[in-house]
């Protein structure tokens, strides 16, 4: 990927950039609560998206994107905003800096990347965080902190691309640290890195190639239902709600408020007893608290579907150490812990029966912990 990137670079700009990359992610448990205020349990991940970039001294950006082929061109100012949703991420980065008191010029890019789209890997926070990362490099000397680069592709999300969420994605983009998973308190923002060794385990994803349009934006309807009981229990975020305070203001709610909130009230213990048993190396503790997460998702978060909801069934019916739906929801892939003595057949097993089913096989993602937004020696 390094080589195409430089030789194509150097083919459109005839010139040599510096090499950027961050990686997409996964999150071992903890979903659907960085917008509650919660914790997440996220890791960056051995697929990245890499770009080579130079300043070209004029007030235009000028990117190519390997992987879509297409080339775009637009200014730095608000009434700029490209059309392509893949330059809309770019765009947004370099508006959100700008906005934020930080320095951003014309500049040449290509890129390109290996995290699967719309597998719930967040490839877009890939985007953002290595355009961020760069873009602080090239003309911020390395001033603006890692959260803020967070944060500013978070913004990108919100400003530039219409969803609503959480600090999770970018924050483990940024932050992803080889053989290490974060602990973040996304109320405090507070974080701490856990070695992440399943000796005699293994994770891998599995992708269902399914991703359902929703015709409303279903992401920003969960995390309305979430601020609405916050309010009503009189409460910034959910993080501060107990299950005695959701349950004695149950008749003031909808049930699918109701149901909302008790997922994420759960999820936030889930999280925290994870983490415990993690350091203690009970990986079946941990394996058992994914099922129940997957649970609480498919049944009162609603993000699941019948394809998700099959390949958990595969994975209990395998004995399967822990299994659930992975990400924002409604499609992408379940993440697995699977015993090493255990991941030939199940891999097998979950191919033939999906395929049988709903006639394509998933794609198993083998996944690496690894280091997020870097610059990449050439
Ligand atoms: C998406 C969002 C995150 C987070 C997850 C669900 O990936 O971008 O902020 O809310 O969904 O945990």
């Amino acid at each position: 990927m390094q080589k195409k990137i430089q030789t194509i670079f150097k083919e459109k700009f005839g010139k040599e950039g510096t090499l950027y990359a961050s990686a997409g992610r996964i999150n071992l448990i903890g979903e659907h609560t960085d917008y509650n205020g919660g914790f997440v349990f996220p890791g960056a991940i051995d697929k990245e998206i890499m770009a080579e970039i130079a300043p070209n001294g004029t007030e235009t950006v000028r990117v190519f994107s390997i992987d879509i082929n297409e080339y775009v061109e637009f200014g730095l100012n608000e009434e700029d905003a490209p059309s392509q949703q893949w330059a809309r991420y770019i765009f947004g980065i370099c508006r959100e800096i700008i906005k934020r008191g930080g320095k951003v010029h014309g500049f040449d890019a290509v890129f390109a990347g290996n995290v699967p789209l719309g597998a719930g890997l967040s490839s877009s926070a890939a985007l953002e965080s290595c355009f961020a990362f760069a873009l602080n490099d090239l003309f911020n000397g390395n001033t603006i902190d890692k959260f803020d680069l967070a944060r500013i592709g978070q913004s990108t999300e919100h400003n530039y691309c219409g969803v609503n969420c959480g600090i999770m994605d970018q924050f483990a983009s940024v932050f992803g640290k080889k053989d290490n998973l974060m602990r973040l308190d996304c109320r405090s923002m507070e974080f701490e890195y856990f070695p992440f060794k399943a000796d005699g385990y293994q994770l891998v994803l599995l992708d269902s190639k399914v991703k359902h349009a929703l015709v409303d934006s279903p992401y920003n309807k969960r995390r309305q239902s979430c601020e609405r009981v916050a309010k009503l229990l009189g409460v910034k975020t959910l993080r501060d709600a107990t299950m005695e305070m959701l349950n004695e203001h149950r008749s003031d709610m909808t049930a699918e408020d109701y149901f909302r909130a008790k997922y994420v009230i759960a999820e936030k213990q889930r999280v925290l007893d994870v983490c415990d048993a993690l350091v203690k190396g009970d990986l079946e503790t941990v394996g058992k608290k994914m099922y129940e997460t997957h649970e609480g998702l498919s049944k009162d978060y609603e993000v699941s579907c019948v394809e998700l909801d099959y390949l958990n069934d595969i994975a209990k019916e395998c004995g399967v150490t822990g299994s659930r739906i992975m990400g924002g929801g409604f499609g992408g892939c379940t993440i697995n812990l699977v015993r090493n003595n255990l991941y030939d057949k199940f891999i097998e097993t979950a191919k033939r029966k999906f395929a049988e089913k709903y006639g394509h096989e998933p794609v198993v993602i083998p996944v690496v912990i690894s280091d997020g937004a870097h610059k990449v020696e050439a």
